[in-house]
């Protein structure tokens, strides 16, 4: 079964890593995906790729923390797909490795801005959309394990994630009753850019990555799409308002 036939779905951060993945695996299940992200020639490469394997994409160039780009990257994916069923909003923004008080306040503001402004910008953007069609919606916004628990050295990140949780929540409770369900992933350790630039600055980190799961390794970026797709699909409808863990056990070890 194609788990999102007849679906328009619009997933941010999809330049690499976990978006990438969801792209190629939205469109897979059926869906028409338009990926955002600012490196417009990685999903210019994406789109070729979906559309030669019979898929259907739509690259929507633009920055997550600018309110205008969101809701350009929002009109052009309902104009050219004829609406917008659900949403991936997954750009984000990590450095580790300094403690609190080392963090300078440009890092805390990009930080802040893309996890936390960014996801705002599209729930913004994107539910009214959803709400007119009167057929509802389904956004997914990627936390992370920071979202629910603290990571050494890493305490920007941290709180911009939780703040993913609590917006998340909210969003769950302000549209609930109107057919929009809006949850969030609790992701784990995955090997993408993101992974790579954080154990660049901190490679101690990787060994600590890899405990962190009573899996005892790091996921592939397409573990963490699989959970995106259920959770933008009905299969998951009586979902809402949720942190779902795809983190390979660690949370488990968190209580
Ligand atoms: N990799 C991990 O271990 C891990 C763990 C927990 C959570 N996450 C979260 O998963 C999400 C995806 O990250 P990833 O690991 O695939 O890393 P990645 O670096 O491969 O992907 C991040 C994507 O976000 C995009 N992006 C960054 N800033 C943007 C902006 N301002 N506007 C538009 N796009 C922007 C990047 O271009 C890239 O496409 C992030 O929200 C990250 O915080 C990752």
């Amino acid at each position: 079964m194609s788990m999102l036939a007849g679906k328009t779905v619009m997933i941010t951060g999809a330049s690499s890593g976990i978006g990438a993945a969801a792209a190629r695996l939205f469109a897979e299940q059926g869906a028409a995906v338009s990926v955002m992200a600012r490196r417009t020639a990685l999903l210019d490469r994406l789109v070729d790729d979906i559309t030669a394997a019979g898929g259907r994409a739509l690259a929507v160039g633009g920055d997550v923390t600018r309110g205008q780009d969101v809701a350009d990257a929002v009109a052009r994916t309902a104009d050219a797909f004829g609406g917008l069923d659900a949403a991936f909003n997954n750009a984000g923004y990590a450095t580790a490795g300094q403690a609190l008080h080392e963090i300078d306040e440009e890092t805390y503001a990009r930080t802040m801005d893309v996890n936390v402004r960014g996801v705002w910008n599209c729930l913004a953007h994107q539910i009214p959309v959803m709400l007119r069609s009167g057929r509802g919606g389904a956004v997914v916004n990627t936390s992370s394990v920071a979202g629910v628990a603290a990571t050494g050295a890493s305490a920007a990140y941290v709180a911009a994630k939780h703040a993913v949780i609590g917006m998340t929540k909210a969003a769950a409770a302000d549209y609930g009753s109107r057919g929009v369900r809006v949850n969030a992933l609790v992701v784990g350790s995955t090997r993408t850019e993101m992974m790579e630039q954080v154990l660049v600055e901190a490679p101690q980190l990787e060994q600590v990555f890899m405990a962190a799961a009573v899996q005892k390794r790091m996921a592939d970026p397409v573990e963490v799409a699989r959970a995106a797709a259920w959770l933008c699909s009905d299969l998951s409808s009586f979902v809402t308002g949720a942190a779902v863990p795809v983190d390979g056990g660690a949370t488990a070890l968190c209580d």
